[in-house]
């Protein structure tokens, strides 16, 4: 069994943006510089972005964090998003999720510059992700394909079972996993909350990608020799003997599934800093654009 090290392979990445960083700023050029815009105070979102935004100290980037208060209204984000896409300076721009229930999520992802959406949420960019076309590919799902390409992975042919169809990550890496190309060409099933007998479409599985936010769910039993496990999920449970309060557990139950697997990873330290990783790779790709439409 082989630990698809998540922490490791972003530090390798992280070290490979800070060397084209390093370029940049020796050539005189203008660094890439990232913004995320949170809405509310949300404890979970707070330790995503403020991640985000040290990760971009890391590497050598510009970061700027907006904060808006819970009560901010649809239109006063869409204003800010307005100032954003106009800002020359900023490369490219999240709009952490979830937003408060008074915002039309679907209204803001839609402001946002497509050539500034580092997010890939955008609904061109999402098009050209299906079609095959050059674009911002969504963070955790990138991620999830550049730990399978530095692992050699094989995936083609394979039966890729997704658990979950959230537009972050379980619908475009269902779309991903079955392009033609590596890593790719796998057979795709993508399951949900209404999928009947979970457990035979997961014991068929060759690779189970799963996105479901409910603690160690995939058990062992539902599991055959030799699968390849991605667990995303990253949910907060209590935990009074934990300084924090709480422990951030998994989709999987990783004792016993790992003990079947080829692969697995951690959580923590698995898919979550490949996210971040990749987000900043993302940037670093809209500074370029920018640079050399
Ligand atoms: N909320 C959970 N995951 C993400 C993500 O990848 N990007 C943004 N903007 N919000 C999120």
């Amino acid at each position: 069994m082989t630990i698809l090290d998540g922490k490791k392979i972003s530090n390798d990445i992280k070290n490979e943006i800070k060397a084209e960083v390093d370029k940049m700023k020796a050539n005189g050029e203008k660094v890439p510089h990232l913004a995320a815009v949170l809405v509310g105070d949300d404890g979970a979102s707070l330790t995503y972005v403020g991640s985000k935004v040290r990760s971009c100290e890391r590497v050598g980037f510009e970061s700027t964090m907006v904060r808006m208060p819970h009560t901010t209204s649809e239109l006063e984000l869409l204003k800010k998003i307005k100032e954003l896409n106009k800002n020359d300076d900023i490369d490219g721009f999240i709009i952490q999720l979830p937003l408060p229930p008074q915002i039309d999520t679907q209204k803001v992802l839609l402001a946002v510059d497509p050539s500034k959406d580092v997010d890939g949420f955008h609904p061109e960019n999402f098009g050209k992700m299906a079609l095959d076309m050059s674009t911002f590919i969504p963070a955790t799902p990138f991620g999830i394909l550049e730990l399978l390409e530095r692992y050699d992975v094989d995936t083609k042919g394979k039966h890729t079972v997704v658990i979950g169809r959230s537009h972050i990550v379980g619908r475009p890496m269902s779309i991903l996993m079955s392009r033609k190309g590596w890593p790719g060409n796998s057979t795709v099933t993508l399951t949900h909350s209404n999928t009947k007998n979970i457990t035979q479409i997961t014991s068929q599985a060759d690779i189970i990608i799963s996105a479901l936010g409910v603690p160690n769910f995939l058990k062992a039993e539902m599991v055959k020799d030799d699968v390849v496990i991605i667990d995303v999920g990253i949910t907060r449970v209590e935990d009074d003997s934990h300084p924090k309060g709480y422990v951030i557990t998994g989709d999987v139950d990783f004792e016993n599934v790992s003990k079947k697997a080829s692969f697995i990873t951690p959580v923590p330290g698995g898919v979550g800093p490949m996210t971040i990783a990749m987000l900043l790779k993302n940037t670093l790709l809209a500074r370029e654009q920018r640079r050399n439409p």
